[in-house]
């Protein structure tokens, strides 16, 4: 063998000469070399249709006992298909019905080392599930926990940790539940509607309800915990009825976590409409007032948190606002109870943000408050031009807390378009003025249409229908300026005088908008320009709209028959641009959503 090395017929090899071929052949990735244990995670075998083809999952449980389909109802784009799975039976197997996954041939879970599941779930009830590793007949359970998922509209990231008690190489994961949704007794309807506004905050459980006529007859939250069955219930004496407490305090804080708001837990400050403790005996209101706290935040171990958790809840509820009493500013005892319930929980909570039951708008207070409620109702001319009310407000202080307003008496009928739009016209002030008012919610929300106390109201219900009113639509389209950007406008229109605007930015998942919301409140139809300035990025006409509420007349309303005459249309905005010619109809609110 002779080699001849001589630098002439010397070459360079390529630095890339030896490598590897790997071809997705023989399941060499999928249940190969990617470390994924389940197989089809994603239920999307068989493409992105419905049904889908879910195997290699199977069902743990009968026909009697669960339901499993698919639909394309998933969070995600490009992988749109989700297992829906219902829970059929009231007594169900021990081990609970489901759905297991026997990974590739078995999957390989070996003894100490731990296993990460991640899974995005959603369901209108709270349910408890076990998600477990178990051996390929089920019977031998190497890892379990148990996940919550959240009562809601929202798909919820559900991380899980699951650490191996055994060996086993052919081992399958299982996803299972022995009960129904266990959380709330919510109609699920009218919690749908509520997500739909996707409220921040939840002031609960009243009004002139916290109050009372009479203090025997104000909400205690002590009687309305624990089981329902043993709860007394009280006589509503401002509204007139009875109420069996079975939505109580627990299940206001249930139903906060429900809609993903902070509670706001409105307390009787030892004041009613027609009696009041004195200040020099109120102190057993207050411990009573704390106690509800340590309900709410205390450890499961804690007296009062311990209660809390055996009715089913462990975890802490977040409260973070609390306001002292309701509309009682003016009342003898006010001040000196509210000072005892303030400071005392300074001292417990420091977080707690207190809530003054006197306004603070136009001077300041002359006792210490985080915030400070603001209640209007009045008539929709006079709440048009309060759009301007916060303008000239001290920006140190307490800030604003517009607890309940809307338009009231003969403009609003049980929810007139005009109502809604006086109502819009406020809330742009408001927007404008967000740095002084924090908070702010229509009220009243619910009506039972068999019990019409108090006209207009945002969602009307009976027994089985219900629909919203224009304000209830209005509120819709202000539902994203929680938490956007806002920005300044001008407004130079020989109308100006019957319009009201803001403007901000906001996002959604995927995209950013540059929303403008202009209320007509005037009877003719507006031409306006919108000139768009100083943005990071340009308007794109693709994926920009317009959503408009009118109707032919300004005192329509919607009604069980027609629940949809006054509701928010939107179209396509071809003409979107940093400069764009738009026509108002007369008496309307449009917001004109331009893709960034
Ligand atoms: O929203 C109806 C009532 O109006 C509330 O109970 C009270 O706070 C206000 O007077």
């Amino acid at each position: 063998l002779g080699v001849d090395a001589s630098s002439h017929l010397a070459r360079k090899i390529p630095d890339t000469l030896f490598g590897i071929f790997f071809e997705e052949i023989n399941h060499a990735g999928a249940g190969g070399i990617w470390a994924e244990l389940v197989s089809n995670r994603g239920f999307e075998a068989g493409g992105p249709h419905t049904p889908s083809n879910i195997e290699p999952w199977s069902i743990i449980g009968d026909d009697s006992s669960i339901f499993v389909g698919t639909d394309r109802t998933s969070c995600f784009r490009r992988n749109k298909v989700a297992l829906r799975m219902e829970v059929l039976c009231d007594n169900c197997p021990v081990g609970g019905v489901g759905i297991y996954n026997p990974g590739f041939w078995g999957m390989n879970i070996e003894d100490g080392k731990t296993y990460n599941l991640v899974m995005h779930a959603k369901s209108p009830e709270m349910i408890e599930m076990t998600v477990s590793l178990t051996s390929s007949d089920g019977l031998r359970v190497l890892a379990s926990a148990a996940i919550r998922v959240p009562g809601g509209s929202n798909w919820i990231k559900l991380d899980q940790k699951l650490v191996a008690q055994g060996t086993d190489r052919t081992s399958r994961l299982q996803i299972t539940a022995k009960t129904k949704g266990v959380g709330h007794g919510f109609r699920t309807e009218l919690i749908s509607m509520l997500l739909d506004l996707k409220p921040r905050f939840l002031r609960f459980p009243g009004g002139c309800f916290v109050e009372g006529s009479w203090l025997r007859n104000a909400f205690r939250w002590r009687d309305s915990i624990g089981p329902w069955e043993e709860r007394p219930g009280h006589y509503g004496d401002v509204w007139n009825y009875w109420t069996d407490d079975g939505l109580g305090y627990y299940e206001f804080l249930q139903l906060s976590e429900v809609l993903g708001a902070a509670p706001v837990w409105v307390f009787n400050n030892g004041i009613s409409h027609h009696d009041e403790v004195d200040t020099t005996a109120i102190a057993p209101f207050v411990k009573d007032i704390l106690d509800s706290l340590e309900f709410a935040r205390g450890s499961a171990e804690s007296t009062w948190g311990s209660v809390r958790a055996a009715m089913g809840h462990p975890e802490p509820f977040p409260v973070k606002y609390v306001a002292i009493g309701n509309e009682d500013c003016g009342k003898e005892n006010y001040r000196g109870n509210y000072l005892k319930f303030y400071n005392a929980i300074r001292e417990a909570y420091p977080d707690i943000q207190m809530i003054s039951n006197c306004d603070g708008s136009s001077g300041p207070l002359d006792h210490p408050a985080d915030l400070y409620d603001f209640h209007v109702y009045t008539g929709s001319r006079a709440l048009f031009s309060m759009k301007n009310t916060f303008d000239n407000t001290s920006r140190s202080g307490p800030k604003a807390f517009v607890s309940e307003y809307a338009v009231t008496g003969n403009d609003a009928g049980r929810g007139s378009l005009l109502a809604s739009l006086a109502e819009a016209a406020f809330l742009t002030g408001l927007e404008k003025n967000s740095d002084v008012v924090h908070m702010a919610s229509y009220a009243p929300l619910f009506i039972n249409d068999n019990d019409r106390t108090w006209n207009p109201d945002a969602i009307v219900f009976n027994s089985w229908q219900q629909y919203g009113t224009p304000s209830y639509w209005m509120q819709k389209l202000f539902r994203e300026s929680s938490g956007a950007t806002i920005h300044p406008i001008s407004l130079s229109s020989s109308c100006s005088g019957s319009l009201a605007a803001s403007a901000i930015t906001w996002h959604d998942d995927d995209n950013s908008f540059l929303r403008v919301k202009i209320v007509n409140f005037g009877p003719d139809a507006v031409s306006l320009t919108i000139s768009a300035t100083g943005l990071q990025s340009s308007i794109n006409a693709l994926g920009s709209t317009a959503t408009v509420l009118t109707s032919g007349s300004v005192m329509d309303e919607n009604s069980f028959a027609n629940p949809n005459k006054v509701v928010p249309v939107t179209i396509e905005l071809r003409n979107a641009s940093e400069e764009m010619e738009v026509t108002l109809p007369p008496h309307s609110l449009s917001a004109f959503d331009l893709a960034l």
